[in-house]
């Protein structure tokens, strides 16, 4: 106990089998505060999102300026400042395709869940990425309430 001899962490080890000192973490292993998301980036799976998920966002005015403060500055260069689908990246040509209008009935008319599966997985094609780095969970909850509320009336 005297002398404890300690590895250092990218160090070669004996002691384990793959011979190194730093070792991955135990297969299903979460890290502290992560929450896993269970839905893949598929359109059954977004439809099951849309049945399975409930947005924990009340109509707490606060929360919705929020998720408009966040949509201006996460979506709105793409779908455009009033959902329209004209934001400055399609106008300019540099995103090279449009973006759908957010505001049209079929997103209106998708439930919560699965506006919030888009923003976190990104849509099937890709052509829109995931955002779930950008927007905290409960973020992209506040723009999805913002979408279906606010966007409308701007
Ligand atoms: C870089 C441009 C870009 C940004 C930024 C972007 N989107 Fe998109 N979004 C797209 C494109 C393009 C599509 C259509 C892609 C497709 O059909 O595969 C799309 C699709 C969608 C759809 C699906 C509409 C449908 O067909 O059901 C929703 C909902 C959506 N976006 C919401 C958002 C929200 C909310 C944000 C901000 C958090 C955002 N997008 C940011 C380009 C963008």
């Amino acid at each position: 106990m005297v002398h404890s001899p300690a590895y250092r962490y990218y160090s070669e080890n004996p002691n384990f089998k793959d011979g190194k000192t730093a070792q991955p973490p135990v297969p299903g292993t979460i890290a502290r505060g992560a929450v896993p998301y269970p839905y893949a980036n598929t359109i059954d799976e977004q439809k099951r999102a849309g049945r399975e998920l409930v947005n924990p966002i009340g109509h707490s005015p606060e929360d919705i300026k929020i998720g408009k403060e966040k949509y201006a500055v996460y979506c709105a260069m793409c779908h455009g400042a009033k959902g329209k689908g004209d934001g400055n990246l399609v106008q300019s040509g540099k995103f090279g395709m449009p973006a759908p209008p957010l505001v049209a009935d079929y997103v209106q008319n998708e439930p919560d869940g699965a506006i919030f599966h888009t923003i976190t997985v990104g849509t099937v094609s890709g052509l829109m990425g995931s955002h779930s780095l950008q927007l905290k969970p409960y973020d992209r909850w506040r723009v999805v309430k913002y979408i279906k509320t606010g966007l409308k009336n701007e």
